[in-house]
């Protein structure tokens, strides 16, 4: 089954989908981007999404493309033409095609607007959380308004492929204190010895993570002591847990920082207990409607 993608308003195969060469996402990294997990056949928390997205598109003055209700419509169909069942969808929007300058395009031009899904096998991340994950640190070197959910995403590139070289998952950016802000595609937590949980605050710094936000509500209906603040790497490396959060890991234990073992070197069970509940406090927007014939089952238009 080919993969279908969604590329402003027609839904196409893979191999035709295809942007301008002078889209300004291509040529400046002039568009932002959500991943939304897809879970049991329903996207997880799209509303969440939907105010970050926004967010990014006002901050960066891109008008947002269409209304949340004709996006989801679009979003339920790209996972259901690719039948995905557990993954996740990728949306990306763009400031738009234009002839190449710098300064915006005046008159405004319609925003890009790009979709894709992929299936996950679960078993995979569950099998990866009971193992623990190990990650590196390497200095923060990233523009300051990473608040911003931008697909100008070089230096976590760079940050991901050391850390996949030293055998490492995840690379966590450290800033001029000493500070862990946030890995390349995570948030960063720990528990301390007291079995506090201490996370960055995301008023700027680092992307507030939707699955930071929920993991925060999940901790409080466990009844977990939480601090927003920030820590450093020595505090990290003689906590008793950590662990990362996004929706592609999901609260994902790390058992060793810069191969200091974390604890006793395993996941620990406050970041397992908090990966088990997290879907109790999700919204869960099913793929499919009762009207399961909208769904076209195999192809693109
Ligand atoms: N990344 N920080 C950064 C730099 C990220 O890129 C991400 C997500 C997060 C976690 O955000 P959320 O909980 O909303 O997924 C934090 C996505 C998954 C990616 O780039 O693929």
């Amino acid at each position: 089954m080919s993969r279908i993608a969604y590329v402003n308003g027609r839904y196409l195969p893979h191999s035709a989908a295809a942007v301008h060469i002078e889209d300004r996402g291509f040529q400046f990294a002039d568009a932002v981007y959500e991943v939304c997990e897809i879970r049991d056949g329903a996207l997880v928390d799209p509303t969440l999404h939907f105010e970050r997205l926004e967010r990014s598109l006002r901050e960066l003055a891109i008008a947002v493309p269409t209304s949340r209700s004709a996006m989801l419509v679009v979003m339920r169909r790209v996972a259901a033409l690719n039948r995905v069942h557990d993954g996740s969808l990728y949306i990306q929007v763009s400031r738009g095609q234009a002839r190449r300058d710098h300064v915006f395009p005046s008159p405004a031009v319609p925003p890009t607007v790009v979709m894709t899904a992929k299936p996950v096998a679960r078993a995979k991340g569950e099998a990866l959380a009971e193992q623990g994950i190990k990650v590196i640190t390497v200095p923060e070197n990233r523009w300051s308004r990473v608040d911003i959910k931008s697909v100008s995403l070089l230096p976590n590139c760079l940050a991901k492929q050391a850390a996949k070289e030293a055998g490492a998952r995840e690379a966590w950016f450290v800033d001029a204190n000493g500070c862990v802000t946030e890995g390349g595609s995570t948030n960063a937590w720990i528990v301390t010895r007291d079995g506090v949980l201490v996370t960055r605050p995301a008023e700027y710094g680092i992307l507030r993570g939707i699955t930071r936000t929920v993991t925060l509500k999940v901790a409080a209906k466990l009844g977990l002591k939480v601090e927003e603040r920030a820590f450093s790497v020595e505090e990290a490396k003689h906590a008793r847990e950590a662990f990362v959060t996004a929706a592609t890991t999901l609260v994902m234990p790390v058992v060793a920082v810069d191969d200091a073992p974390i604890g006793n070197g395993a996941p620990g069970t406050t970041a397992l207990a908090l990966r088990h509940a997290f879907h109790d406090s999700t919204e869960m927007v099913p793929v499919h409607t009762a009207a399961r014939h909208l769904w076209p089952r195999s192809h693109a238009g």
